[in-house]
């Protein structure tokens, strides 16, 4: 496989062909999941919640993201790795590109970091300085106190323009991908056309450029409530490779998300 950068994200989303992405937190599922055809590892702050068995991604550490880097690095070959810059690790731009350095080092291509405007100088001190930035808007996770739970974003006329208009100031601050969780799919598809940069949704529609799941809620593996927005792709499937190919091959044909995915 080529190796995917970020003119390769652009030419897919220019093309019409939807992007997958998964959460990685090893080599050996960095491994699968790459001869898979996942084009974007991300080392999400999830890692707190599915590996650590924490009840949300707040006491996630730069180190625990930069040791999880490390290993999916080596076990990749050709996906774009993504890492998350935990919470409190980018309050402002220089404490922002110190810690981003650390995860460039672990093996990151590009770091993702969660909010709007507030966040325009930091991604421009980022990028201009080469280190590729993914925001995320939406259901912030790290913002879970402030947003009062994880509840669907964007759903009043009010915070829906906000967060198009934060889209548009963060792309033009030199973001490179836009994650987007828990919106509605009217305002997914609204966004997505607005920007020029791909958008990866998780519960946002079928309209991004891509989407992206947590492996484990793709794979089966969670305790209690399952989101509406998760599928369990290892259903009536007896490998993780077939269920990882399966999800692959939704996310590409536009089958994943379905209505019943979305809000
Ligand atoms: O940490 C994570 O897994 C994420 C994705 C759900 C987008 O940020
Ligand atoms: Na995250």
């Amino acid at each position: 496989n080529k190796a995917v950068t970020i003119p390769a994200l652009n030419a897919r989303r220019a093309a019409g062909d939807k992007i997958a992405m998964l959460t990685c937190y090893d080599a050996s599922f960095a491994s699968l999941m790459d001869g898979c055809g996942v084009e974007v590892l991300l080392i999400g702050d999830s890692l707190g919640m599915v590996c650590n068995g924490l009840d949300s991604t707040l006491p996630v550490t730069l180190d625990e993201v930069a040791y999880h880097t490390r290993a999916v690095a080596r076990g990749n070959k050709s996906a774009l790795v993504l890492a998350d810059m935990p919470f409190g690790t980018y309050a402002t731009k220089e404490a922002a590109f110190d810690n981003a350095v650390k995860l460039m080092q672990a093996g990151a291509h590009m770091i993702k970091i969660e909010g709007g405007a507030w966040l325009v100088d930091t991604v421009r001190f980022l990028t201009e300085r080469s280190i590729p930035v993914c925001a995320h808007l939406g259901l912030t996770p790290q913002s879970v106190h402030q947003l009062g739970g994880y509840k669907v974003q964007g759903k009043t006329t009010e915070s829906a323009e906000l967060l198009k208009s934060d889209a548009l100031k963060l792309q033009a601050a030199g973001a490179s991908l836009l994650v987007l969780e828990a919106i509605p799919s009217q305002l997914g598809k609204e966004v997505t056309e607005l920007l020029a940069i791909p958008t990866i949704g998780i519960g946002a529609g079928p309209d991004c450029s891509g989407q992206v799941l947590v492996m484990h809620d793709a794979l089966g593996v969670f305790p209690g409530r399952k989101a509406r927005f998760v599928k369990n792709f290892m259903e009536g499937r007896t490998s993780i490779g077939a269920a990882v190919s399966a999800y692959v091959g939704a996310v590409k044909d536009g089958s994943f998300p379905a209505v019943e995915h979305c809000f």
